[in-house]
Formats: structure tokens, C-alpha cells, sequence
């Protein structure tokens, strides 16, 4: 099987990429966003001054290590990162792209994310869109767990089921068809076969679903994978705390949330705990690809306070400014999620608390300038700060304090 993988991501290498692209801007996204590896690691409250021992498990062409690069040498912080990958062609890609960039202290290995620990302990390991592509997902868990420090977390992202309807019964079918062709044969004729596939197909009825048409790595990625195990909320979980982790959190909770979803005041059977939440949600919601969250060794989850005055917030996405602005035009701000778009009510005090958030003021510096006295101030900015940290629209980091 691993000789399936390789021989398919050396032919494709994915996601496709041009290193030449880096010259005129910047992938970014989640997991990996520096900001977001403090929020959900560290707190918000990492100490900036020691370097980061990175370890990106199965980089592919490089978006996360180059995002991870990138942002700490922007930042002029201190980092050490392990790139492995099976591949030696996408390989060649990631590395191209870090020369481009000049991005330093990055070791490019050749290798199974299975030996990782043989590479030193991390404070932070990347793994997106990997670890459901291997012949036993829990072994590539237990594997990133033991190469992960004690006080450190795993950004991660794995495919989930339901948003991706039509794609398992495609891939299957074409790999039973193309045993033993080339990469390059079977990308021929899965794409010649897919043009024959009704229309009402449940795939070409997926609207969430459109890897396929973005050339032939997309194609071959999405349906002709030979090893493409999807998770549900409960398999995360089960993989997670079978290799000694634990979920910090996904970094959309509200997404996993049933609130918004059950009629008001429906009675939950005091039996439904936490994660049957998430994972009623996910079948309720069934518009879910991907599950993108942040894990801890177990027993070293964090707990992160937003009313603690020496906190940093970051507003994620947009300029602050304009979205209290919008808010106070619109009375909230519209979000697209997994290609649902959500109207957030937010209040008009709560977009004036919004409009101070510069990425370099503490939140005691925002009650300062809020004018509003310590605990109403608490009371305010709380509910704001759940309420967008829910959607991952706000951080919090020290990342830029010098
Ligand atoms: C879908 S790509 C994701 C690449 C990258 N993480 C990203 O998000 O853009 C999966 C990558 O995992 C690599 N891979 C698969 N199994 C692996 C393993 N056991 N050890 C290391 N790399 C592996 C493949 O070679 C491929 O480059």
C-alpha cells in the first residue's frame, strides 16, 4: 500500500503547485497559522523568545511549512522545523518554494511520518490531510504523539464523511478498475470514464466537493486515491486518546455546536455529552469535508481566559475597524462555513469593543480604552471573544509583541 501512496503523490504531487507563485503571495489557512498554534497550544501566552521546534508530517508541496516559515520569520521569531514526506518529487516542490522564499532552518527528510520520533521531540507538529491517507490512521497517531514535547500540540486536519457524499463509492470503483495501471493511465481513464458518470450521480450532486477540477493532482487526490480513510467526529476522538492526546478543540466549535440547530427549549438527554454533540452535529450539519483542530498530550490541554488583561487578540480575516462598522450597519457579520452562510448577531457595544483590537493591545489596554469599568468591560468583551473565537475569527497571541 505505502507503495501506492508514493508512487501517486510522486507522479502528482499535491496540492499542485508553482514555486514561482511564491514570489507574489502567500497560501495561508488552517491548521498551522502561527497565531492560531498559540491560541489553541499555548494559550495565547507562548513565550516568543525560544525558537519553535516545528515538525511538519507529511508536507506535501509545502503550504503549512511554508506558512509556519514564513509568519515566524516575519515576525522575527526563532524556529527550527523537520519537513518529512514520502515523496521525493513533492518534495522537491516544498523545497523550491522555502528557496524562493530564503526561509531558513527548515530539514527536508525523505521519510514515513511513522519514524518521526527519530527526529527529536516538537513543540508543534503540522499534519493536514495526511493521517486518513494511511493504511492505519491510529499508527501514524501514535506515531506524531510520541515525537510530540509534553507541553506541545498537534495541528491536524482529516477528511470527514459526510461532506464528501459520492467520493468513496468513485474511488472505489476506479480502483478496482485500474489495478495495476500507471498513475498516469488511470488518471487517463478516470477522467474519461468520470465524463460518462449521470449527472445525478451523488458526487456530481456534491456542491461541496471540486478538488476534480482543479487540474490533474485535484483529480487523481480526490478520486482515484488508493487510501482515503474519512473520520467522523468520534474517530478523531478514538484515534486521539488511543495514541495519549486529546482534543484542544476544532478550531470552528460552533460548528460542532447543536445550539442554532435544535428548536428552543428541546430537553437533551442528560446522556448526550460533549463529543455525541459533535458528533450529532456532524450528521445533522452533513455539510462537513474536513475536521481542522488542534490535540494535546492528555492531562496538558489549556484553558484559555479572555478577560486575562495581558491577552493579545488578533481579529482573523478582515480589518477590525470595518467589520465594527459593518456590524453597527448591519447588526452582525455574515460567515461562509462549509458553504452555509451564518449570520452572527453581534451587538452595537460589542462592535465598538471590536473596532480597538489592533493585534498589539492587551485586552487591559482595550478596557483602558473601552472607558467602560473592569467587570463591565469582562462582561462584554467575554461574550464578543466566545462568540468569534467560536467562528476562529479571533486569536490570541503575543506573537508580535517585541
Ligand atoms: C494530501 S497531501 C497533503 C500535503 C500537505 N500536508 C498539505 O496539506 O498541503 C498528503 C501528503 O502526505 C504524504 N504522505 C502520505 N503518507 C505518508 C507517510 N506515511 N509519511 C509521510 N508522508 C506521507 C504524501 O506523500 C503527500 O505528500
Amino acid at each position: 500500500m505505502k507503495e501506492d501512496i508514493k508512487e501517486h503523490y510522486d507522479a502528482y504531487p499535491y496540492p499542485a503547485r508553482d514555486p514561482q507563485d511564491e514570489h507574489h503571495r502567500l497560501i495561508t489557512g488552517s491548521p498551522s497559522n502561527p497565531l492560531e498554534i498559540d491560541h489553541h497550544v499555548f494559550g495565547g501566552h507562548r513565550d516568543w523568545s525560544k525558537p519553535l521546534r516545528v515538525l511538519v508530517a507529511g508536507g506535501g508541496s509545502g503550504d503549512g511549512l511554508i506558512q509556519v516559515a514564513q509568519s515566524l520569520t516575519t515576525a522575527k521569531r526563532a524556529y527550527d522545523i523537520t519537513y518529512i514526506d514520502l515523496s521525493v518529487s513533492t518534495r522537491k516542490i516544498a523545497e523550491e518554494r522555502a528557496e524562493i522564499r530564503g526561509l531558513k532552518n527548515i530539514t527536508f527528510v525523505t521519510d514515513s511520518l511513522l519514524n518521526a520520533s527519530d527526529y527529536g521531540l516538537f513543540d508543534y507538529i503540522d499534519c493536514c490531510g495526511v493521517l486518513h491517507h494511511l493504511p492505519d490512521p491510529q499508527a501514524g497517531f501514535d506515531a506524531l504523539s510520541k515525537a510530540l514535547a509534553p507541553d506541545g500540540g498537534m495541528g491536524f486536519m482529516v477528511y470527514a464523511p459526510y461532506g464528501r457524499s459520492g467520493v468513496y463509492p468513485l474511488q472505489e470503483a476506479f480502483g478496482d478498475l485500474t489495478a495495476g495501471m500507471t498513475p498516469q493511465d488511470r488518471l487517463e481513464f478516470g477522467k474519461t470514464v468520470f465524463q460518462k458518470i449521470p449527472q445525478n450521480h451523488e458526487f456530481k450532486r456534491n456542491t461541496l466537493v471540486g478538488d476534480h477540477q482543479d487540474g490533474d493532482a485535484g483529480f487523481y487526490d480526490l478520486l482515484l486515491h488508493s487510501q482515503d480513510i474519512s473520520c467522523t467526529v468520534k474517530d478523531v476522538v478514538r484515534y486521539l486518546e488511543h495514541s495519549g492526546l486529546v482534543l484542544q478543540n476544532f478550531t470552528q466549535p460552533a460548528m460542532y455546536s447543536l445550539d442554532g440547530i435544535l428548536p428552543q427549549g428541546f430537553k437533551r438527554s442528560k446522556n448526550i455529552g460533549h463529543v455525541d454533540e459533535m458528533q450529532l452535529t456532524e450528521k445533522l450539519r452533513g455539510n462537513m469535508k474536513t475536521h481542522v483542530g488542534y490535540a494535546m498530550k492528555a492531562g496538558a490541554r489549556v484553558k484559555l481566559d479572555p478577560t486575562e488583561p495581558a491577552g493579545i487578540p488578533h481579529f482573523i480575516g478582515e480589518d477590525p475597524q470595518k467589520a465594527a462598522a459593518f456590524i453597527l450597519q448591519k447588526g452582525g457579520l455574515p460567515v461562509a462555513i462549509n458553504g452555509q452562510k451564518i449570520g452572527i448577531g453581534i451587538s452595537p457595544q460589542a462592535a465598538k469593543l471590536l473596532a480597538l483590537v489592533d493585534g498589539l493591545s492587551n485586552v487591559g489596554a482595550l478596557q483602558k480604552k473601552s472607558g467602560l469599568g473592569p467587570d463591565d468591560f469582562n462582561a462584554a468583551w467575554q461574550k464578543l471573544s466566545d462568540l468569534l473565537c467560536s467562528y476562529g475569527l479571533m486569536l490570541y497571541s503575543g506573537l508580535n509583541e517585541h
